[in-house]
């Protein structure tokens, strides 16, 4: 778990969708979510606001609270503006009354807003299927609806479903196919509640029975139950207070982790079905609050592995599948700075090892009965990084990165029962877009078929069949997008900006080639993130299309920080080196101006999460460079939620911000931390959005970030606050719901660049 920008995510019809049955390594999906905003109270605010007395903003109480640590004293006025509880009435009250300013003051713009809303979901084919996976005996899939929020997961008997598989099938739906499933509604269940989200969903490996993990609030803490795949009839009493790290060991045992007070994943139990919660084995606790616990099945269903990692450091038990009551073995020690990750083929597991000199990772196999007999399959590479893989009963796929674009690679095994000394002959994917996002999808262990999710800024999700001995590939599913969206209008191209250290850094850029003049007067919305080694592959989002298709240039910042361009990439974006992060952001953004891609007086950023903090960290640097901004879910108050291990990821961040309990990286922090260096100065437009129930970045960072900054800043741009009451780290639930978010940004930002027409429609 980290401050994560958003879900890792397959769209269908519009909706953050999360794959059916995910493929092991691609497992720290987190998810999606959210509900419905709580009406404001302050409806006299919203009221006044029409006519053209403006609303005056919500001014926060002050109440000193001094922190001191190394001889530094630092104020705190809004401190009291935390409360873990998220009942505390004064403080509720004080987010109220932010919604219902921001409410106030986008309401004479709300009809425009609404018509982005309209537009950005006209662009939906709300009744959808994703790609249907082949699994045993069915296809499995989730199915959108007319009108209707969430998904329902279905699946289909294969008639044949011996014969080989190739990628030419395709569902028979006719007729005369046996009849579709629904083995579960996400619509009705989600009826009593104002956020649902499904988190895991595994079917039994006999596939009579589906155990699924719900979160009923946003805040990451669910309830797993176990029901028949067929008459959806419970069995057992369900598992409450897990994570949805969830896998079956075999098809009457699941193994789950919990978490301990901080919300650190710190245990993994055994659960027998039928037997009482309180009665199941915890395989493993992990102590060491510097660490987390994760949970994957390996593609050939016959382990699942355990590992714990920090920042740095990630180590692997084993279970085997089929003996759960064994318990687990370590696969690869705990050795400080060593990171692995593995996976498992016939009699062999696979190990992706990380260390500081072989930072890009270099890959290993080792016979199952003896994992310190290693062979170096892949050798490290300075240039090339190793970013995952996925086995197959004939193939080993691997996912790298080269140049910062993703790459595939493709290596026929030997057979089984040969040892495994070497690997020859690559064979590599070929993707058609100068810059675009791959993602590994789950695949069929004991088929020759490769599925992977494709997508750039101009291509909208689409999931490829690849054959590994033809090299034919097969598109199976490509969002549609309507609205006469068509691809070729589109322009997408890789630039590079120099850092102030003269270091390049990559750019993803598009724009519609038809309205945009590329002689500075166009508009820009430039995004970032740059933490925690994640690579923010350009991808595609149809909302997005209301900023190009109204002028805007697009483009994404990779900066340091994140992993495009390999582990150093990273590593040079974190600890001591974290300022690269945002004054690569400022290079690219001043890189962008001279190009003549925008001006100052037309850019637009925004970054969520950890890229929350990138948002705040340059507006205190450069507030002059930026029209407008939007920072969701920031975390902005970096030096005090760091110094207090109480709050959920502290502990196991120390190793990715510092540990500021230590002088050296308690004034670095301090030198960045968004709330520490508001200024009384000049600050552009700016919209702050937080979820109450943000387990991630606590809500009161972001209400702390406003309240200092509306009581210093000098200028009289828009600073709005959007609190959701029932809400995490990700927004709000259903697919629909969400897009009231995006057409909230577009409507703030095309009226901060005076954007918005004065007959207040929209396109055209
Ligand atoms: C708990 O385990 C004990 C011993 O294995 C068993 O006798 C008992 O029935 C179990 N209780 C439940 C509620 O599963
Ligand atoms: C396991 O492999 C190591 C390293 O090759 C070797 O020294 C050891 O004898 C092997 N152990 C067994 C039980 O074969």
């Amino acid at each position: 778990m980290y401050r994560q920008p958003f879900p890792r995510r397959l769209y269908i019809g519009g909706i953050l969708y999360l794959p059916l049955l995910l493929f092991s390594t691609a497992n720290r999906i987190i998810a999606v979510h959210p509900k419905i905003s709580i009406s404001p109270s302050g409806q006299s605010i919203a009221a006044m606001s029409s006519q053209s007395q403006p609303p005056s903003p919500p001014l926060a109480k002050k109440v000193k609270h001094k922190m001191e640590l190394f001889g530094d004293v630092r104020v705190d006025n809004y401190y009291w503006l935390r409360d873990d509880s998220r009942k505390n009435p004064q403080v509720i009250s004080y987010l109220q009354q932010e919604n219902a300013y921001t409410e106030a003051i986008m309401s004479g713009t709300k009809k425009f807003e609404d018509e982005i809303y309209a537009e950005i979901r006209g662009r939906i084919k709300e009744d959808d299927i994703s790609a249907p996976l082949r699994k045993g005996p069915y296809y499995y899939y989730a199915r959108t609806l007319e009108g209707k929020e969430y998904v329902q997961y279905c699946r289909r008997p294969i008639p044949n479903h011996d014969a080989p598989p190739s990628v030419h099938d395709t569902m028979p739906t006719g007729p005369d196919a046996p009849p579709e499933h629904v083995i579960l509604d996400e619509n009705v269940k989600a009826q009593e509640y104002d956020f649902y989200r499904i988190g895991a969903f595994k079917v039994s490996p006999n596939h009579k029975l589906v155990a699924y993990a719900e979160d009923t609030k946003g805040d990451e803490i669910y309830t797993v139950y176990v029901i028949d795949a067929e008459t959806r009839a419970p069995v057992g009493k369900p598992l409450v207070g897990v994570t949805s790290y969830l896998q079956w060991a075999g098809n009457e045992a699941l193994v789950y982790i919990t978490m301990d007070e901080i919300l650190r994943p710190d245990k993994v139990w055994l659960h027998k079905l039928g037997s009482d919660q309180s009665n199941d084995s915890c395989l493993y606790h992990e102590k060491d609050d510097m660490f987390s616990l994760d949970l994957q099945a390996s593609e050939s269903e016959k382990f699942l592995f355990i590992a714990s990692e920090s920042k740095i450091t990630r180590f692997v038990f084993y279970l085997e599948v089929s003996k759960p009551e064994d318990g687990l073995r370590v696969l690869t020690p705990r050795i400080n700075g060593i990171d692995t990750s593995v996976s498992h083929r016939g009699n062999h597991f696979f190990i992706q090892r990380r260390s500081d000199e072989f930072f890009n990772s270099e890959l290993l196999a080792c016979p199952v009965d003896n994992t310190s007999a290693t062979t170096i399959l892949i050798p490290h590479r300075a240039s090339v990084k190793i970013q995952d893989i996925q086995l197959f009963s004939d193939h080993l796929v691997v996912y790298e990165r080269e140049q910062g674009l993703p790459k595939i690679s493709i290596y026929r095994l030997p057979a089984i029962e040969e040892p495994l000394t070497s690997l020859q002959g690559a064979q590599a994917v070929q993707f058609i877009d100068p810059v675009y996002s791959v993602d590994p999808s789950e695949s069929q262990f004991s088929s020759t078929i490769l599925r992977f999710s494709y997508s750039s800024l101009r291509t909208p999700p689409s999931v490829y069949d690849y054959d590994m001995i033809t090299g034919e590939s097969v598109l199976k599913k490509i969002e549609t997008v309507l609205g006469g969206f068509d691809a070729s209008n589109y322009v997408t191209e890789r630039k590079w900006a120099a850092a102030s250290d003269g270091t390049q850094i990559p750019i993803s850029i598009v724009y519609q080639k038809n309205l945009v003049k590329l002689d500075g007067s166009d508009p820009m919305l430039l995004y970032g993130y740059g933490s925690y080694e994640v690579c923010v592959d350009p991808d595609f989002k149809a909302s997005r299309l209301s900023l190009l298709d109204r002028g805007f240039v697009f483009a994404i910042a990779h900066i340091r920080g994140g992993g495009e361009m390999g582990r150093q990439w990273y590593e040079n974006g974190k600890f001591l080196k974290k300022k690269n992060t945002f004054t690569d952001f400022i290079a690219c953004a001043e890189f962008l101006i001279e190009k003549k891609y925008c001006s100052k007086e037309k850019l637009c950023i925004e970054g969520r999460s950890a890229g929350g903090l990138l948002i705040g960290a340059v507006l205190n640097m450069r507030p002059d460079l930026f029209k407008a901004a939007v920072a969701g879910v920031p975390f902005v108050d970096v030096l005090t939620t760091m110094l207090d291990p109480t709050i959920p990821l502290t502990t196991s961040e120390w190793e990715e911000w510092g540990d500021p309990r230590k002088e050296e990286f308690y004034f670095y922090l301090k030198s960045y931390s968004p709330v520490d260096n508001l200024k009384a100065q000049n600050y552009p437009n700016i919209l702050v959005t937080a979820g109450l129930h943000d387990s991630r970045v606590m809500y009161s960072e972001a209400a702390k970030f406003v309240a200092k900054l509306r009581d210093m800043k000098t200028d009289d741009n828009m600073l709005l606050f959007k609190c959701e009451l029932g809400a995490g780290h990700f927004s709000k639930s259903g697919r629909f719901e969400r897009l009231q978010d995006d057409a909230l940004t577009y409507a703030f930002i095309l009226k901060a660049l005076n954007m918005i027409p004065t007959s207040g429609s929209a396109l055209n």
